[in-house]
């Protein structure tokens, strides 16, 4: 739907108000002046967006978005404009849906219209998995590195169809993982029956970034030689590598790709993303009623089913709409740094933390060295602790580290734009004090 020319230009008026690096954004990779005329580099600018404790170092920054300004000041903005009069504020909610869509368009490299919007990975991933238009017989295939959120949506989505669920390794120890035996161990798997293949990006268990684009690969010769309803579909939770990784929907060839925006793009909590290749959203069966004007049009006028398309998709109901609405302030933040900036920046801090790592004798890294297959975290052990225990004694260091939430559970740091190379030396330090 259309929106009204006085509320795009109080949208835009808005947007103007709250340029985004504390003035206009410096040219990559220059250093800008402070208020106080002492240059200082782009990093600085970024993270002087957030609100973060300094009290703390944040080496656990993706688990959940702090918002950096430009988000805050959208979700504050609408936030009034609802509180002020709700009816109002959501007489044009599509038009919001577009300033939404749009931007994450332009980051995803896709269209607009192939996007479904959702409140988080959880719900993405169940959407789709249960989407999927799947019959008895039929094989979905996954792996055993999968965040809980596939497992059980795809153990539910199977149940409910009578298909069938494998999980097959992709490595035995994560440090030794390669594009090539990920790509091999899948290519090995696909069965004549099997219809999904779906695999994480980045797995949250060990580090691990699995190679995308050499999968789709395995799946597009697999399906060389098959009829359109027997073709794989190639489904990733993307949530990792998403706000990190400089690439596009075609460069990761897959079919869909499921994000919460509310991690390392530093979307509002409670945002996600689903994105699907055009001719493949007719496939699908929502589950949960759409409010958009093709699926409750046709309830209205008692017309016909709409074909599924994202908005179809996209869950109805009221939405907490302050943060739904401010989403594409924080795909144009990433891009106004710049992707390629962005991912070279995460792979850098990732590298020195690696580096500092191995190098411990009383550290065993999981999380491989090659950045064709590591992304923006970092998991290893520390010899006779356990992760929860190293958890704890980072934060008596005031040093926020995670532990994966898995049946194997190792360290987990996390180098991404809210920290500095001399906040990982500290963090590095400190995790070498842990022998003596
Ligand atoms: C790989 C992976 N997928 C999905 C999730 C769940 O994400 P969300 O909180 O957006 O549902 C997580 C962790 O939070 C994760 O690590």
């Amino acid at each position: 739907m259309n929106t009204t020319p006085i509320k795009r230009r109080r949208f835009l008026a808005g947007l103007a108000a709250t340029p985004m690096l504390l003035g206009a954004a410096p040219p990559e990779g220059r250093a800008a002046a402070t208020p106080t005329g002492k240059p200082r580099d782009q990093w600085t600018h970024v993270r002087a967006q957030f609100a973060l404790s300094p009290d703390w170092i944040h080496m656990a920054g993706f688990l959940l978005a702090s918002h950096p300004r430009r988000v805050r000041d959208a979700i504050e903005r609408f936030r009034q404009a609802l509180d002020d009069n709700p009816t109002l504020a959501l007489e044009q909610p599509s038009a919001n849906a577009q300033m939404v869509l749009k931007p994450a368009a332009a980051y995803l490299g896709v269209r607009p219209e192939e996007i479904a919007l959702t409140d988080s990975t959880t719900m993405g991933l169940a959407v789709l998995y249960h989407g999927l238009p799947l019959r008895a017989g039929d094989d979905v295939l996954t792996t055993d590195h999968d965040h809980y959120s596939t497992h059980e949506s795809l153990r539910l989505a199977t149940q409910r169809s009578g298909a069938s669920l494998r999980k097959v390794a992709l490595y035995e120890k994560p440090a030794a993982a390669t594009v090539e035996s990920m790509a091999h161990a899948i290519r090995q798997a696909i069965a004549p029956n099997t219809r999904v293949v779906a695999i994480t990006w980045v797995h949250s268990s060990t580090g691990v970034k699995t190679p995308v684009r050499a999968i789709a690969d395995v799946i597009a010769s697999a399906n060389a030689g098959r009829a359109p309803q027997d073709r794989i579909m190639l489904c990733v939770d993307g949530v990792h590598g998403l706000g990190v990784e400089n690439v596009t929907m075609a460069d990761l060839g897959c079919d869909f790709f499921v994000a919460g925006t509310h991690k390392w793009l530093f979307g509002p909590r409670g945002t996600g993303v689903i994105w699907g290749r055009g001719e493949l959203w007719p496939l699908l069966r929502p589950t949960i009623p759409a409010f958009g004007f093709q699926s409750y049009g046709a309830w209205l006028r008692g017309g016909q089913v709409p074909v599924t398309t994202a908005d179809v998709m996209t869950p109805g109901g009221f939405h907490s709409f302050e943060h739904r609405w401010a989403l594409g302030e924080a795909f144009e933040f990433h891009r106004e740094i710049g992707k390629a900036e962005v991912a070279a920046r995460v792979h850098e801090l990732n590298r020195q933390c690696k580096d500092g790592l191995a190098a411990m004798k009383h550290v065993t890294l999981h999380t491989p060295r090659q950045e064709a297959v590591s992304s923006g975290l970092v998991t290893f052990e520390v010899a006779g602790m356990k992760a929860q225990e190293f958890v704890q004694r980072m934060r008596a260091k005031r040093i926020v580290a995670s532990r994966t939430p898995y049946a194997t559970s190792y360290a987990r740091l996390a180098p991404g734009l809210l920290n500095t190379p001399e906040e990982v030396d500290t963090v590095l330090a400190e995790v070498r004090q842990l022998t003596t």
